[in-house]
């Protein structure tokens, strides 16, 4: 009885510590981990497919620019691992800049063509936006195959992109 008595109150005092721990964590200067993912867009969809394959040695950005002035509050590059994934480390706190991790440099020359200039991934880098912990996961990015692989029509097609694509066709022509 005794015993669970004091189990119970250490248990509560770890509870105490640790939640005072995270109180003063974001006060500290703020650190942030950023991960995502180069593919090649084998299919030149724009977006990925079970054909999409991990680029290694792809170089990205991040960039983050003052949301007022548009001057450059922080840049770094990083490059892929073997599985195609990168990892930025960012210190202090960026909540009055937009942060975008976009596509330099591709190791494959049949697979180097980036997708469009607008796509970038949004990275939000400050505390203050109600998201907790550190890691920041950005939406992959890939690069484009000059020529699609001969297995994408399949693909695509159990995907439903045929269908879309012509719905938003006849919307572009008969609006
Ligand atoms: C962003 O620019 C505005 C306008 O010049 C300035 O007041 C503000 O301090 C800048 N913010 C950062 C984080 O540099
Ligand atoms: C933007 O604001 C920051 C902070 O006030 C300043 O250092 C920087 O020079 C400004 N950049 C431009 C392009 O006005």
């Amino acid at each position: 009885m005794a015993r669970a008595s004091v189990i119970a109150i250490l248990f509560f005092a770890v509870c105490i510590s640790s939640s005072l721990s995270l109180g003063y964590g974001a006060a500290k200067p703020r650190k942030f981990i950023i991960e995502g993912r180069v593919y090649c867009d084998t299919c030149r969809v724009e977006f990925e497919t079970k054909l999409s394959e991990s680029i290694s040695g792809a170089i990205v950005k991040l960039e983050c620019r003052n949301r007022t002035n548009g001057s450059y509050t922080y840049r770094s590059q990083d490059m892929t691992d073997g599985k195609g994934n990168y990892k930025i480390e960012v210190e202090g706190d960026y909540g009055d800049s937009d942060c975008d991790v976009a596509l330099v440099k591709s190791p494959r020359p049949d697979c180097n063509d980036p997708t469009q200039e607008w796509r970038k991934a949004r990275v939000v880098l400050t505390a203050l936006d109600g998201i907790s912990g550190d890691l920041r996961f950005a939406n992959n990015l890939g690069f484009k195959k000059k020529v699609a692989l001969p297995g994408c029509k399949q693909v695509l097609t159990e995907m439903g992109y045929f269908e879309v694509k012509h719905e938003l066709e006849d919307e572009a022509t008969n609006p």
